[in-house]
């Protein structure tokens, strides 16, 4: 039986690579979606990856749809922490709504998330958790202190819980990409973007299938000695 893979925020952009890049390797892929119906309709009908609709930032609805989810497919195995959202402004503009739905939808989501699926992976004694963190996580960004906080909040996390992990045989680690080419980095204004793309040394955006390639990485069976660790992916912008 192919271990089941639960990805949130995993029918768009990073989160949709990393589904299709599961399911080409051989898992049980579910995705998570908060709110584009569309799109996620359309994801399913060309990847044939089932998709369960709540918001990570709800406690109660990540216990009780991971409840759902198991129910259907059999143990989440490997959990991808991916979703995530940017809600850019200085901090002297910006409001306590921006700053809240950042760390909620970004860095809360990774205790309710975590919290659904651990009992289940220390009682079989194997797990596989990778949080998507960020360049912006590690170095900060103009425009960010809620998102940089958060992205920052899920290494510290990642590294906590790894330790808490290691002996049931569940690792824990996080992928730091930097600007790839998704609806988010799109999302910054053309002059800024212009900019921020001169300083990664490769020369260009990643891709989200770059970021995918990691992930398979660590998700794999042959990777339990690595646990704790941060994959920096983002062209060399910032070596950490
Ligand atoms: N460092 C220093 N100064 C900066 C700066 C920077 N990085 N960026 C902008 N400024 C300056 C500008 O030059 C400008 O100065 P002047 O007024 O003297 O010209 C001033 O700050 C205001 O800049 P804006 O006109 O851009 O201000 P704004 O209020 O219209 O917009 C902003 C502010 C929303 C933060 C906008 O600059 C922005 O969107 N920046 C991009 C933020 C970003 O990189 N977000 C990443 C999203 S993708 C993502 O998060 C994925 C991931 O993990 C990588």
């Amino acid at each position: 039986m192919s271990r089941v893979a639960l990805v949130t925020g995993g029918t768009r952009g990073i989160g949709e690579a990393i589904s299709v890049a599961l399911k080409d390797a051989g898992y049980t892929v579910v995705a998570n979606y908060a709110g584009n119906d569309e799109a996620a309709k359309k994801f399913t009908q060309e990847t044939g990856i089932a998709t369960y609709k709540f918001d990570v930032s709800d406690y109660d609805a990540c216990q009780s749809t991971v409840a759902q989810i198991e129910n259907d497919f059999g143990p989440v195995e490997v959990l991808i922490n991916n979703a995530g959202i940017t809600r850019d402004g200085t901090m002297h503009r910006m409001n306590f709504e921006q700053w809240n739905a950042v760390i909620q939808t970004n860095l809360t989501s990774c205790f309710n998330m975590c919290h659904a699926v651990l009992n289940g992976m220390r009682e079989r004694e194997f797990g596989r958790i990778v949080n998507i963190g960020s360049v912006n996580g590690q170095a900060g960004q103009y425009g960010q202190v809620n998102y940089a906080a958060a992205k920052s909040g899920i290494h510290g996390f990642t590294k906590a819980l790894a330790q808490e992990g290691a002996a049931k045989g569940i690792t824990v680690n996080a992928i730091a990409p930097g600007y790839i080419a998704t609806d988010m980095v799109r999302a910054v204004p053309e002059n800024v973007l212009e900019k921020i793309i001169q300083r990664i040394p490769v020369g260009r955006l990643g891709e989200a299938h770059e970021i995918a390639r990691g992930v398979l990485f660590l998700v794999s069976d042959d990777a339990g000695f690595v646990t704790g660790s941060t994959m920096s992916i983002n062209g060399g912008q910032h070596m950490y």
